[in-house]
């Protein structure tokens, strides 16, 4: 593995929005840095390259950077939210797409599209597009699940952690709802080797 930190000016780039976000919100940086942990050992496990992994860890980091632009009265809301609320808080998706759109450099556009489509659903359910299926690009789809598992997995002012085995159960219960099925049945043997694994009950 290359140890040398990477200076190239997208780095750079990500260095400094990765610490805006934390400043904004430090539970979305946190979980944020997970989720590229996580997304990179299910990445491994399915055989992408390591500029397949690359691209796909900045998404990772990126996929949540729109909540930058989500007021602090949704964004740190701990109820539930009202259908307004909600319309607000989706909009993350083509904000955070807007924002790494902004960046000048030809992966860009791969980074972008990934954030756009995070929350796209297999089923066609999801949004901002409502693509189905494949036609979610592999780096969002992947994202999507791990994205989930974490926020199950986690702790948080509103939410006991789950077991691991719990948070497994309902993400495939949402197989081929919310989650590519082939997708969640190789993170099902991935996870196995991540020091992310939840605890067992
Ligand atoms: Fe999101």
């Amino acid at each position: 593995m290359n140890c040398t930190p990477d200076t190239s000016p997208l780095h750079s780039i990500a260095r400094t929005l990765t610490v805006a976000l934390g400043q904004r919100d430090h539970y979305t940086r946190a979980h944020s840095d997970r989720v590229v942990q996580l997304a990179a050992g299910l990445g491994y496990h399915i055989g992408l390259s390591q500029e397949e992994i690359e691209l796909l860890s900045l998404g990772a980091q990126f996929h949540d950077i729109g909540k930058i632009g989500i007021p602090d009265r949704v964004l740190h809301k701990q109820a539930s939210f009202e259908e307004d609320e909600w319309a607000c808080m989706k909009q993350h998706a083509e904000i955070g797409e807007r924002i790494i759109l902004a960046i000048d450099n030809d992966k860009a556009s791969t980074v972008a599209k990934t954030v756009r489509h995070h929350h796209e659903h297999f089923d066609g359910s999801g949004y901002p597009d409502q693509l189905s299926g494949t036609d979610i690009p592999l780096y969002a789809r992947i994202i999507s699940l791990t994205d989930s598992y974490d926020a199950m997995i986690d702790t948080r002012a509103y939410q006991r952690a789950r077991s691991h085995g719990v948070v497994m159960g309902i993400l495939e219960q949402e197989s081929g709802i919310k989650h590519d099925p082939d997708l969640l049945h190789a993170f099902t043997s991935a996870i196995e080797k991540s020091s992310l694994r939840g605890k067992d009950a």
